[in-house]
């Protein structure tokens, strides 16, 4: 691919959150959306319609034999991940696979594993970690700006009323933990590493899927409170504490605009508007990291989704959350 080629994308899955990132797609100069499949012709046609994209497939398995694609985006739900983005690689695409990255540890080291036999370039949709707020919280951090981290307290939660089929499915890996507890845990993981010992406990919807689940991870010298939640609204704001002031991530914190520093009494606003939604940087990443031909991210590599992974495995270990296709 010389640089001045676009990168020709295929989007696979025609819900929610490809109706956005399809938007931010539109966005980035050198992207362009070459085709776009659902289990449906009729939904793949009036998507594409709506994005002027040329091509629509009615399966997800003609988007991935399409020689005119360079990288498959794949917006599917959480039990899906892992086999779609498997066969994505194999068919020789790159891919951006949604959070959370799999249903869990052992089914990501598959994708991690195929990506490197394959040569072809694997990343989690992880767009909070290219949040230019984020970013610059991550530098003050590391500068020492507010001393040693010592406490994290971030959530992500609000009351769904009735939740889509999607969201409480555990055929599907629904559940609040894996569809926004990602989040919280990815901010403690993204600060301070992976913890010593997670603590946690939740409440379930009849279906099995977790309505609401608390978690507290334990490091040497820090703690972080997390929460998600289907069943009541939070004001989803971040707050990282170190031994000399804290930063404030504001509401949506995972999406944030902006940030403030509190030190000694003294507050310090700092606003970074986003491109778009947000997604344009992760999208910005994956070509960047296509065009120097590596398969992975040094921003949000393999091994950080597989260690985020593991952190979400530790703790449906601790709340007993089983997804019937793992046995
Ligand atoms: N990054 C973010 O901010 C963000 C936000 C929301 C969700 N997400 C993630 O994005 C993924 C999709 O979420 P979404 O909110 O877009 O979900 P959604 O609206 O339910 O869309 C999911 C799509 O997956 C396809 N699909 C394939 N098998 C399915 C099945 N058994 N049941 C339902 N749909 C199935 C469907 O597309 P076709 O009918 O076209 O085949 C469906 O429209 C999840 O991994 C979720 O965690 C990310």
């Amino acid at each position: 691919m010389t640089a001045f080629k676009k990168v020709k994308w295929g989007i696979i899955g025609l819900g929610n959150i490809a109706h956005q990132f399809a938007q931010d797609l539109t966005l980035v100069s050198d992207a362009e959306i070459v085709a776009v499949a659902s289990r449906t012709i009729d939904k793949a046609q009036k998507f594409a319609k709506q994005y002027a994209v040329k091509k629509s497939y009615g399966s997800y398995t003609e988007v991935m034999k399409d020689p005119d694609i360079d990288i498959i985006y794949i917006a599917t739900p959480h039990d899906s991940h892992a086999s779609l983005t498997i066969k994505c690689l194999e068919q020789g695409k790159h891919v951006l696979c949604e959070k959370p990255v799999a249903l869990n540890f052992n089914e990501a080291l598959q994708m991690v594993e195929t990506s490197r036999a394959n040569n072809k370039f694997f990343m989690e949709a992880f767009w909070t970690r290219f949040n230019p707020s984020l970013q610059e919280v991550l530098l003050k951090i590391k500068s020492g700006e507010v001393g040693e981290i010592k406490y994290i307290n971030a959530d992500f939660a609000f009351n769904v009323g009735t939740p889509s089929e999607r969201m409480i499915n555990v055929q599907n890996g629904g559940g609040s933990l894996l569809d926004m507890g990602v989040y919280p845990l990815f901010l403690a993981y993204v600060i301070l590493g992976s913890p010593h010992k997670v603590l946690a406990s939740a409440n379930f919807y009849e279906s099995g899927a977790d309505k609401q689940t608390s978690m507290i991870l334990q490091y040497q010298n820090a703690q972080a409170v997390l929460h998600s939640s289907f069943v009541s609204p939070s004001n989803m704001v971040a707050t990282i504490s170190g031994a000399k002031g804290r930063i404030c991530l504001n509401s949506i914190w995972h999406e944030t605009q902006s940030y403030s520093v509190v030190k000694n009494d003294q507050v310090v606003d700092y606003h970074f508007p986003t491109k778009g939604k947000g997604f344009t940087y992760e999208i910005e990443e994956c070509h960047l990291c296509i065009r120097n031909q590596k398969i992975e991210s040094e921003i949000w590599s393999h091994q950080n989704s597989l260690d985020l992974i593991k952190i979400v495995d530790d703790v449906r270990e601790q709340t007993k959350l089983k997804f019937p296709k793992e046995k």
